[in-house]
């Protein structure tokens, strides 16, 4: 394959979505190799217990490193990345999925309650490349569903997965800009039309209409996204109390 992508879960079957659609076609094609694995095969106790009280107290559960050590030696080898997903981490953007398609291995280590023991990414960090990274600013329940969205963000770059090659070079974010608005037939609908720009035949007065377009939505949605010099003027209004 292109890339291996393997994923530790106590719940192994939540990520079965993942063999579907278009990784489903990726794996069929050879370009992905899914390897998921179920962390309680590394369970050496009657109860197959992966969890355990935090030292220094607070609420929840942390998950053990004596589970988790020899799970990952022996399924994150040492040319592999590892990513451990967490709302503790550093964000994932379009840029992180860029570099990782060129990856040859991922592993991700889901964690499940208050997280897992941190000696076990100081020790795997002896001998792979780990990053510890965030969805988002919010809190999910345990890193499957933010893995399944970091594998897709990732794996749709890699040449091949998409139908159309060039797809995703227009995406939101490969120009650091936001998408416009997208329009097909009818040309009018519910009272609705579409911009008449797109139904003429003059491509470089769409592509400025586009680029307008997009400058606009994201000055609106996303502002942070942009350079102070395409921003409106800062706020003068000094007539509050
Ligand atoms: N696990 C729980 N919340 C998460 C988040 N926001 N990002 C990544 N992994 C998580």
């Amino acid at each position: 394959p292109v890339i291996r992508i393997g994923v530790v879960s106590i719940f192994p079957e939540y990520l079965e979505p993942m063999r579907m659609a278009l990784l489903g076609k990726a794996i069929d094609r050879g370009i992905l190799a899914l390897d998921t694995y179920d962390l309680r095969d590394w369970t050496h106790d009657v109860h197959r217990a992966v969890d355990d009280s935090p030292y220094g107290g607070g609420p929840g559960m942390v998950m053990k490193p004596t589970v988790w050590g020899p799970c990952l030696d022996e399924v994150c080898p040492d040319d592999a990345l590892l990513v451990v997903p967490t709302p503790a981490g550093v964000p994932f953007t379009q840029a992180t999925a860029q570099q990782w398609s060129r990856e040859s291995h991922i592993v991700f280590a889901c964690g499940r309650y208050e997280g897992i023991d941190q000696r076990v990414f100081d020790d795997a960090a002896k001998r792979v490349r780990v990053q510890e990274v965030s969805l988002g600013d919010f809190v999910l329940i345990g890193g499957e569903v933010a893995v399944m969205a970091m594998v897709e963000a990732t794996v749709r770059l890699i040449d091949g997965v998409l139908g159309n090659k060039n797809s995703h070079q227009q995406d939101s974010f490969s120009n650091g800009l936001l998408e416009g608005p997208s329009y097909t037939r009818p040309p009018t609908w519910r009272g609705l039309d579409v911009p008449p720009v797109l139904l003429g035949g003059d491509h470089a007065k769409q592509d400025r209409w586009r680029t307008e377009q997009s400058l606009a939505r994201t000055r609106e949605r996303r502002p942070d996204l942009l350079p102070p010099d395409l921003l409106p003027p800062p706020d003068t209004d000094d007539t509050a109390s």
